[in-house]
């Protein structure tokens, strides 16, 4: 799922000549705010912002920017370098193992730079530790030598903006988050701005695309840009081997069809942890892993990619005991919901 660099000292390229899907992904991100669809009260927090740190002639706060996978946490991050005529320095928490992974990128830093850490969650306590004082006073405490004779050295660092990103809020510790002057949640986006994406994106690949077609494959894509964008290549595919290599409607449905993507943006994976949840596990409640294991994937992996996008349908729920089946999700696998007096949801007060 991660595209990104997981490198502390390799920066984002902003590179057009994309050969492969995981470079055009970096060609298709936003460069600024205005270019950004969507998400438009964090773009006016965000104007708000930088342009105070502008006139301020500062160093933007540190933010955080928490939602699910594809809605542009790292694409924000990049905007916010670019707004501020700053570097960006990509890495992210499970790529920072050691206290002094993090002291060397910090050292790096220059006056307002953006340090981008993504799955910010994932920090060791001792790299947290280091960050504090870092964020708070733009302090590196360093440790010199080894145990009885070890001193700590107290370098100070140029004010500098850290960017966080995370899927899970949940996990962020109290006191990182305390440290963040903005924190903001991104939200899934709706078809109207998933067909602008879709739109801008077959701009900039030149695929000839009209309205109806660039909204079938919003409706489809489980509010999330990055797969809007991905079924846009997928569907100029299909175009181009099966039609005259033009998008309509019919075009975009076909070649959704064909590629196992179906009327509501599900794909074989949704499909399955929606009939095993009916079926197998009788509409629930049903343990997380239990419920990744009958579809071959990580628990963690359905919590952060699938199962967001099933509960905003209102086909899968959370309960302290499991995971629930509601009504919608046996309508889409084509089941009868158990009778209305003993649905899933009840059964959790039947013991
Ligand atoms: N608001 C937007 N407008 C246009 N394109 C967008 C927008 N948000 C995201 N995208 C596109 O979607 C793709 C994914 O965005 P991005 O990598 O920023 O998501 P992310 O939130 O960082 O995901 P992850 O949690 O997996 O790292 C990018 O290629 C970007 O071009
Ligand atoms: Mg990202």
């Amino acid at each position: 799922m991660r595209e990104e660099f997981l490198d502390p000292n390799i920066r984002e390229p902003d590179d057009d000549s994309a050969t492969t899907e995981l470079d055009s992904e970096s060609g298709l991100r936003p460069q600024a705010l205005d270019e950004f669809v969507g998400q438009s009260e964090l773009k006016e927090h965000l104007n708000i912002v930088l342009e105070a740190a502008r006139m301020r002639g500062q160093s933007v706060d540190h933010l955080l920017f928490a939602g699910p996978p594809g809605l542009g946490k790292t694409t924000l991050a990049g905007i916010i370098a670019t707004e501020m005529g700053v570097q960006l320095h990509v890495t992210s928490g499970p790529a920072l193992e050691r206290a002094g992974d993090l002291a060397a990128i910090l050292t790096k830093l220059e006056e307002g730079d953006v340090l981008f850490i993504d799955e910010i969650h994932r920090l060791s306590r001792a790299v947290e530790e280091i960050l504090y004082p870092a964020m708070e006073d733009f302090q590196l405490d360093i440790i010199v030598g080894k145990g009885p004779a070890a001193s700590s050295i107290r370098l100070t660092m140029p004010p500098f903006t850290l960017v966080g990103a995370t899927t899970r809020t949940g996990m962020i510790t109290g006191p990182l988050r305390d440290r963040f002057g903005l924190v903001a949640r991104l939200d899934y986006y709706d078809a109207d701005e998933l067909r602008l994406i879709a739109e801008r994106a077959a701009g900039i690949f030149e695929i000839d695309i009209d309205t109806d077609g660039a909204q079938q494959i919003a409706r489809r894509s489980r509010g999330t840009p990055r797969i809007a964008n991905r079924l846009l290549r997928r569907v100029r595919d299909f175009a181009e081997v099966r039609a005259d290599g033009a998008i309509t409607a019919d075009v975009a449905s076909e070649g959704l069809a064909l590629f196992g993507v179906d009327d509501r943006g599900l794909d074989k994976v949704d499909r399955a942890i929606l009939s095993n949840l009916c079926d197998q596990f009788g509409g629930g409640p049903v343990g997380l892993s239990t419920l990744a294991i009958s579809v071959g994937e990580q628990p963690e992996t359905l919590e952060d990619v699938y199962e967001p996008f099933l509960i905003t349908q209102g086909m899968v729920a959370r309960t302290p005991r499991g995971r629930v089946a509601l009504a919608a999700a046996y309508e889409h696998v084509g089941m009868h919901p158990p009778s209305a007096e003993r649905t899933a949801a009840q059964r959790l007060f039947d013991s």
